[in-house]
């Protein structure tokens, strides 16, 4: 076997793929392989753009760890390039990228959704191992309870809510805070709990304009007569009724309120990664070059102590799944139909309850 391994990082950057970075380049050569990441993703692939992650060893003797990457480790985004590539969704490209890594000791990939369906596809055409990492901060990746970037996201959004509060409440206003998740209000949910929000609109709660604009406007009456000094709502962006247009129908209905909106957006997606992001990252890495070096391949290991399926791994908190498990259960997560998606709706309902209190 060929003592080489190659990673990339893919799709929408996510804090913490940099320390997943350095796990898999120190795991690597404290296992004697010679650890290089690949460019930008699946496009640096297929052009064959690889950049070493270890050097010879004193004496030329195994390897060590390039500086950059451990100087890499605690930073935000990712070091090596991500994108979202659209020649790999062609066959001629994929078939490109399977050739590059031909002769590998395996490929690990980390990403959300997309990239890992490309990993699937990748582990199709080669013998060599891929292994997939989940990282997004969106948190609808299957099979995980939690990918790398989203504890980061987290800490970004209720630091940002305690700012807004801040002001908020010093003019009793309502605010409306916007936060990423294209297609999983998790980031809402969650953070709406630990921000001490009002109420949280998410689009998995499925509601209609009018809906959304009957509850809000019942949130911000009800928190104000009990007393609040100021109103914080959670919206998810799969809620893609603008903030603005939100606060100009709810100010319609609300005489004398004030209401102001804040869209976080690629805010939430940068900075340097918490200590659970780089730890997550870190044991996630270790199990995946073990994974490689098992002769797995398109499986991807997950944070997750519970779910029955998985292959264990040496970490209780770390299993291994095939990644075409996890794309189906991706799939229910945002289509609704998983019992984790149900799980959160009422999870939401009964909180709307709790948090208006
Ligand atoms: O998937 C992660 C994510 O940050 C989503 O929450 C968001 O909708 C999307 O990426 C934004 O993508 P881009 O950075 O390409 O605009």
């Amino acid at each position: 076997m060929s003592r080489s391994l190659a990673v990339l990082t893919s799709g929408g950057d996510a804090p913490g793929m940099n320390a997943g970075l350095r796990a898999i380049a120190k795991v690597g050569a404290a296992r004697g392989l010679q650890v290089v990441g690949v460019r930008d993703g699946y496009d640096g692939l297929i052009d064959g753009r690889f950049e070493p992650l270890t050097r010879p060893g004193p004496g030329a003797k195994g390897w060590v760890v390039e500086d950059r990457v451990e100087e890499g480790a605690g930073r935000g985004g990712t070091w090596l390039g991500s994108a979202r590539c659209a020649r790999f969704r062609e066959a001629e490209g994929r078939a490109q990228a399977a050739a590059r890594i031909e002769g590998f000791a395996g490929l690990i990939v980390l990403g959300g959704d997309g990239s890992l369906t490309g990993a699937e596809l990748l582990s199709k055409l080669t013998p060599t191992p891929v292994i997939g990492m989940p990282a997004s901060i969106d948190n609808d990746i299957g099979c995980t309870a939690l990918s790398i970037g989203v504890d980061t996201a987290l800490n970004t959004i209720v630091e940002a809510c305690d700012r807004i509060s801040d002001t908020a409440s010093s003019h009793h206003r309502a605010f409306i805070v916007e936060v990423m998740g294209r297609h999983s209000g998790y980031l809402a949910m969650a953070s709406a709990i630990t921000a001490g929000a009002d109420g949280a609109l998410l689009r998995e709660q499925g509601r209609s304009e009018e809906q959304v604009v009957d509850a809000l406007v019942s949130a911000i009456q009800g928190a104000f007569a009990r007393g609040r000094k100021r109103v914080l709502l959670l919206k998810a962006e799969g809620v893609t009724i603008p903030c603005t247009r939100l606060v100009r129908l709810a100010e319609a209905r609300l005489p004398g309120v004030e209401i102001r909106g804040t869209v976080l957006g690629h805010l939430v997606r940068g900075g340097a990664p918490s200590h659970m992001d780089r730890m997550i990252a870190s044991r996630l890495g270790l199990a995946a070059v073990e994974a490689v070096l098992a002769g797995a391949t398109g499986e991807m290991v997950a944070w997750q102590p519970t779910a029955a399926g998985g292959v264990r791994t040496g970490d209780p908190m770390v299993g291994r799944y095939p990644i075409s498990r996890v794309l189906e259960e991706s799939k229910a997560l945002l289509d609704g139909s998983s019992a984790v998606t149900r799980w959160r709706v009422r999870m939401m309902e009964e909180l709307e309850g709790v948090l208006g209190v």
